[in-house]
């Protein structure tokens, strides 16, 4: 949306439903209510990760566009990536009753949604008819799960990987979402070993064989012990997977919280979770030294804290929860001053300064 009609909107926005105040910011953006104004990036901010080239390191994180319906309008916005989902297997509705919550006084939300989803036909189509299509240009993810009912995870995952292999620039594993029963036990060792070797598997048999498939990702974390974090390090280095998105909402609940609705059940996301989800990054980057991409996620709501990311580790950034808060006029403001940060400590591109904290 323009900031002016953002900020028009906004009051009106926040005094609705949350859940209803999306559909509507979703429809106005789709139907082009909202124009988005790319401006060309600061060529400090451009980056190559898996060999992709991505204009600037921030992207808009899974769940806002759960079924793939504004991706170019939101890349208009100037993120460098949009990623797409988490999509299941079959259409299902998620969780009942009201299921999305804005903690106003501690810039957070919290969400129990439970994989709301049109399912994979009607996704990977919509994926497929955009490439098909003149587009935005930008980087396009596709985050997968599975379905509630689903008895086996790995076939859902499966799945997944296969559909959205020849449409999507990468693919995430979600792994980590707290609103599906039993989702989060699949970080254990055995299952996500077994997950994500199947998951490779699939991919491979997805891609005619000159191409380079996509990278494949898991969405781990943030509430992981040690153990737990050294299991899915180890996992990741042993199986080749292309990289983490670290990481999700968290079950934990701040005591700093004061919203009167930090007692409700779910996932919680936005600025209370920018330093334990840092410190949950920062550990993966040196239990795995660096050696796969890591996208560093959670409560990003300025260019210090997408620098904070960077340099504990994150090749890339996303956010969603700070969107709900200040509007699609904050890309461009972490933008610059993330070129601005960048710039002051002497580097010329993101990559130098990824992890840079630990030199
Ligand atoms: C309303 C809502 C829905 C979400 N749905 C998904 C989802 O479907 N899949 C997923 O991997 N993450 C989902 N997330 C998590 C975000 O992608 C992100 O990991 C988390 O919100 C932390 O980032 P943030 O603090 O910038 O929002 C959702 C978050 C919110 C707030």
């Amino acid at each position: 949306m323009h900031d002016f009609l953002y900020r028009l909107a906004r009051p009106a926005l926040h005094l609705i439903d949350p859940e209803r105040a999306h559909r509507l910011a979703i429809a106005a953006v789709k139907h082009g209510l909202a124009r988005p104004h790319a401006e060309s990036d600061d060529p400090v901010l451009a980056t190559q990760v898996w060999g992709l080239s991505f204009a600037n390191p921030i992207g808009l994180a899974a769940g806002f566009d759960k079924q793939a319906e504004v991706i170019d309008p939101m890349l208009g916005f100037g993120f460098g990536f949009v990623e797409a989902g988490t999509v299941t297997p079959e259409p299902q509705p998620g969780n009942p009753g009201k299921r999305l919550f804005r903690l106003d006084e501690d810039e957070a939300v919290i969400n129990r949604f439970g994989f709301n989803s049109e399912g994979l036909a009607v996704f990977a189509q919509r994926l497929a008819d955009r490439r098909k299509a003149s587009h935005t240009p930008g980087i396009v993810g596709a985050n997968v799960g599975k379905n509630r009912d689903s008895a086996d995870a790995a076939a859902d995952y499966e799945k997944g990987v296969a559909a959205v292999t020849p449409v999507a620039d990468y693919i995430v594993v979600n792994v980590s979402s707290p609103n599906t029963p039993g989702l989060r036990g699949l970080q254990a060792r055995a299952p996500i070993e077994n997950l994500l070797r199947r998951a490779l598997a699939d991919r491979a048999g997805a891609v005619p064989s000159p191409l380079r498939p996509p990278p494949l990702l898991a969405k781990v974390g943030p509430d992981l012990n040690d153990n737990e974090l050294q299991d899915i390090a180890e996992v990741a280095l042993a199986t080749g997977i292309d990289g983490l998105v670290v990481g999700n909402t968290t079950l934990a609940r701040p005591p700093t919280l004061r919203s009167r609705h930090r007692g409700e059940a779910g996932g919680l996301s936005g600025r209370p979770l920018m330093e334990p989800s840092t410190e949950c990054l920062r550990r993966f980057y040196r239990v795995t030294e660096g050696r796969i991409p890591i996208i560093g996620c959670g409560g990003v709501s300025s260019g210090a804290d997408a620098y904070a990311k960077i340099r504990a580790g994150a090749s890339l950034v996303q956010l969603y929860t700070a969107l709900v808060f200040h509007g699609p006029g904050l890309v461009a403001t972490i933008k610059r001053d993330l070129a601005r940060l960048l710039r002051g400590d002497g580097f010329s591109h993101v990559a130098d300064a990824v992890g840079a904290e630990r030199r």
